[in-house]
């Protein structure tokens, strides 16, 4: 091979090379962009499910029944929070060291700091967190005051623990949390400590 016949491989190499690497790089990103987005969601809804899912989320937010296997959440009303149509009796008197109580569903509770109601954590826009924002899930959790702004987030929500989320933690619960099933349950609010008759709601 001569000089110039060389360098006219080595330009029908770079040619030919040319295609590829525009298939390689531009085309498939641009071809698997519109697939890409909806995978990162899946994976995103699926982290936030399992922290859901190893962070006590359904003890308090689902409430529980007895069945087969014993008390256990009632997965039908997964997330949904105290159940507005139970009616409670006023908690029993603290006495000594027993100063907390939970109703048979672990969504209400009794304590020094009054009466408080799990709340419905599905994407009902009303009575859920169907028009919450993700920042408004964060800014709620982290500052331990509703919306980041408003009142004090009650015991026995641990906030305390759930605040060291990274922020990509709470945008995967947050995408999880707004992927289930949207159940209309309407929560009441809580009642302060000096309240004489509890929760019929
Ligand atoms: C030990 C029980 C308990 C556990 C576990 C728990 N919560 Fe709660 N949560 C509560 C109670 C009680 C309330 C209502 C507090 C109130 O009214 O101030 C609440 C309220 C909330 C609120 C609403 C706060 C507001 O200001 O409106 C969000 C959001 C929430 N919980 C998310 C979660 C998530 C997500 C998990 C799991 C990672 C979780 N909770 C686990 C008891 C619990």
């Amino acid at each position: 091979m001569n000089r110039s016949n060389l360098k006219a491989a080595a330009f029908a190499a770079a040619a030919a090379a040319l295609p590829c690497l525009w298939q390689a790089g531009a085309t498939p990103a641009l071809a698997q962009e519109p697939a890409a987005k909806p995978a990162a969601q899946a994976a995103k809804v699926e982290r936030g499910r399992y922290i859901v899912s190893t962070s006590g989320c359904h003890d308090c937010h689902t409430p529980w029944i007895v069945g087969p296997k014993g008390p256990e959440p009632d997965m039908t009303r997964a997330l949904s929070g105290h159940p507005e149509s139970m009616t409670l009796p006023p908690p029993p008197k603290a006495d000594g060291p027993w100063v907390v109580t939970a109703a048979a569903t672990n969504t209400a509770w009794a304590g020094p700091w009054g009466i408080s109601f799990t709340a419905n954590l599905t994407p009902d826009p009303e009575t859920g967190l169907g028009k919450w924002t993700e920042r408004n899930f964060r800014e709620t959790i982290r500052s331990g005051r509703h919306m980041g702004r408003g009142r004090p987030v009650l015991p026995p929500m641990p906030v305390q623990v759930y605040r060291n989320w990274t922020d990509a933690d709470f945008e995967a619960v947050y995408a999880y949390l707004q992927s289930i099933p949207a159940i209309r349950n309407r929560v009441p609010e809580p009642l302060p400590p000096a309240a004489p008759v509890a929760a019929s709601r």
